[in-house]
């Protein structure tokens, strides 16, 4: 996991190892500062008793700029004690600023080695669901990709910055201290050997109590955002259907699950101060008795007890750092998983590099079994065999859920075929390049969507090459460009994400422009005129074939008026092909045509009769 985490810190090595030997000489001085301490204390308390030296002492002679090295057994002098209170305050002052500074520098280069790690991991995730194929993203879920690029990164980053500050610094910390400690006093440091693991034992029955109840609360957190999420995208909906207090209770009842979920575990997490002041505490009242009884004896000096008892904290601190980390851990691992489980998922739909390029438009269906769930038992399309001629205008007619739009996205590769396979202009589209098969095939998707930004930025995305000439006629062909220069700012009208500020019928007509703006050789309509009045999707009908006579055209439609005018119509029906022919040829031969026909005839001499009477 350390590794996964690791390789998102490319590029800020530097600063990642830079903070982590920053860190080792923060802690390292933080430790020596004790010492420094107890040297002068020592020295007080030998020259007020008055005593000669126990051990040796080393300071500076500030009359002479020496260098002095006192032999245990000297007499503490006055000039001696002033030397080494100044030689020590020096030293204390110098540690602590240094210190202070390392923990600063190693403070700021971590947080920018973290903003880089997650800006690297961010964006190779956002590089990869680039690569995915449709059903990559169904696999996922739009809502889930989002919570890994976000939250997900986050909690990794926070991971990927106590790494490489605390795991180090708390080691270390507890290392050094306990070196020092039984450097500088063997008979006391034991107490440590039953303070830390008692410490230890305390930390880790807690947080194995605590994980699972912050994962839970973690998961009622990711419930609770994705509903804000999912209220926010449709606050349309939900006004539409007066469902706000609907909503607002919904949203009340989780946000009081998350409130339940965390006081249960904070509960706990209150009982993990007073316990680690007992044990600190219970270790510095045995320091206290024992040294204590040890100074009477003469075994050790004050100044010693007290450098003692300040590595009695930082040993203690560190083994409660250490089990923290721990957690910490453990928590982000499930987000470093979800974030690596995206990262080596491979696309499975991936090009060729052939520069062959998509020229007349013939398409070919040829025994096609196609399944969402790549089951032979569920298939969504069975046998299909069509073969559609270059420039052909070919309709397609079915119910709802038939199969029309998993027929036709097929042809760009939005999915792959089971059995079988699709030919464009003769050639397996599994052997053309992504790119190179999609420029050919433009198609203006059911559910389809207008980017923040300009009406002309949106229709650049067709071709962004395109002069005003050419936009302006791709707009006349979709009827779009009557309307466009009908705004104030015509092609400059911002549009706001998503395309809020146009009706559906524009934004159907703008979304046709785009498509056609790539000049492609076979283009598919999927139910793109369904919010446009039938007039108007007449003229775009016609618009088509005056710009481009050879291009192939695909219509997916529910009214019959939008493909009696066809080459061929294909009739869908639960997956399967029913019928091939012209409006003539099934309106005499195919009886779900003649049904969805006349029920549709009925309805329009309703509709105007109705008019008539009123
Ligand atoms: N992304 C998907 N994942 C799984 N199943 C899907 C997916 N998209 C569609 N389906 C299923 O495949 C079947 C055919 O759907 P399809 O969208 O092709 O129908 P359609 O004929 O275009 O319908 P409509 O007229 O409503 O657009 C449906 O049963 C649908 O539930
Ligand atoms: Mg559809």
């Amino acid at each position: 996991m350390i590794k996964k985490l690791l390789k998102g810190a490319k590029g800020y090595e530097k600063q990642s190892i830079l903070t982590v030997v920053l860190v080792l000489l923060e802690t390292a001085l933080e430790v020596i500062l004790p010492m420094f301490m107890s040297n002068i204390l020592n020295t007080m308390q030998l020259y007020s008793q008055p005593n000669p030296l126990k051990e040796k002492l080393i300071y500076l002679d500030f009359s002479t700029w020496r260098i002095v090295t006192a032999l245990p057994e000297t007499a503490v002098t006055s000039a001696m004690l002033t030397n080494t209170v100044v030689t020590y305050g020096i030293l204390m002052v110098v540690s602590a600023v240094l210190s202070l500074t390392f923990g600063a520098l190693a403070g700021k280069l971590a947080a920018l080695a973290g903003a880089g790690f997650s800006k690297n991991v961010r964006a190779s995730l956002f590089a990869k669901i680039q690569d995915f194929s449709f059903s990559n993203v169904d696999k996922f879920s739009t809502a889930s990709l989002v919570t890994r690029s976000t939250t997900d990164v986050n909690n990794a980053q926070q991971s990927f910055m106590m790494i490489i500050r605390t795991v180090i610094r708390a080691p270390a910390m507890l290392i050094f201290s306990a070196v020092m400690a039984v450097i500088k006093a063997p008979n006391l440091a034991w107490i440590f050997l039953v303070a830390v693991p008692l410490l230890g034992l305390v930390m880790g029955v807690l947080a194995t109590k605590v994980h699972p109840l912050f994962k839970s609360m973690l998961t009622k957190y990711d419930k609770m955002n994705a509903d804000v999420q999912e209220d926010l995208v449709g606050i349309r909906v939900v006004k539409a259907f007066v469902r706000e207090e609907y909503e607002e209770e919904k949203y009340r009842r989780q946000t009081e699950e998350v409130r339940k979920a965390q006081l249960k575990a904070e509960k706990l997490m209150v009982l993990m101060n007073p316990l680690v002041s007992v044990i600190m505490y219970g270790a510095i009242i045995a320091l206290l008795v024992i040294g204590g009884t040890d100074i009477a004896k003469g075994k050790i000096q004050a100044g010693t007890l007290s450098s003692m008892m300040t590595y009695c904290t930082q040993i203690l601190m560190s083994v409660m750092m250490i089990c923290f980390i721990a957690v910490q851990l453990v928590m982000s691992k499930a987000s470093i998983d979800r974030i690596y489980e995206v990262l080596e998922t491979n696309p499975d739909i991936e090009g060729t590099d052939n520069d062959k390029t998509v020229n007349s438009g013939s398409i070919e269906f040829k025994n096609v079994n196609f399944s969402y769930s790549n089951n032979a038992e569920n298939l969504t399309l069975e046998n299909i065999n069509l073969s559609i001629k270059s420039g052909e205008t070919v309709g397609i007619i079915g119910g709802t859920g038939d199969g029309k739009s998993s027929l036709v996205q097929l042809i760009p590769r939005f999915y792959d075929v089971m059995d079988g396979e699709v030919l464009v202009d003769g050639t397996n589209v599994k052997d053309y390049s992504l790119y190179n098969l999609r420029e050919g095939v433009s198609m203006v998707l059911q559910k389809n969507v207008l980017f923040s930004g300009t009406i002309r930025e949106n229709l650049l995305w067709g071709n962004k090459d395109a002069t005003q000439e050419e936009i302006e006629s791709a707009c006349k062909a979709a009827c779009a460009h009557e309307f466009v220069t009908s705004f104030p700012d015509g092609y400059e009208t911002d549009l706001g994400q998503g395309g809020v500020n146009v009706s559906g019928g524009q934004k159907q007509r703008l979304c046709i422009a785009r498509a056609l703006l790539k000049k492609p050789k076979i283009m598919i309509l999927d139910d793109s005129t369904s919010a446009v009045d039938t007039a108007t999707d007449a003229r775009i009908r016609q618009g088509l074939k005056e710009l481009d006579k050879d291009m192939t055209t695909i219509i997916i439609a529910q009214r019959i008026s939008s493909v009696e005018n066809c080459d061929k119509i294909v009739v869908l029906d639960d997956g399967k092909i029913n019928a091939v022919g012209t409006h003539k040829q099934l309106l005499k031969s195919c009886s779900i045509y003649q049904e969805v026909y006349h029920s549709q005839q009925k309805a329009t001499a309703e509709q105007e009769g109705g008019e008539v009477n009123a």
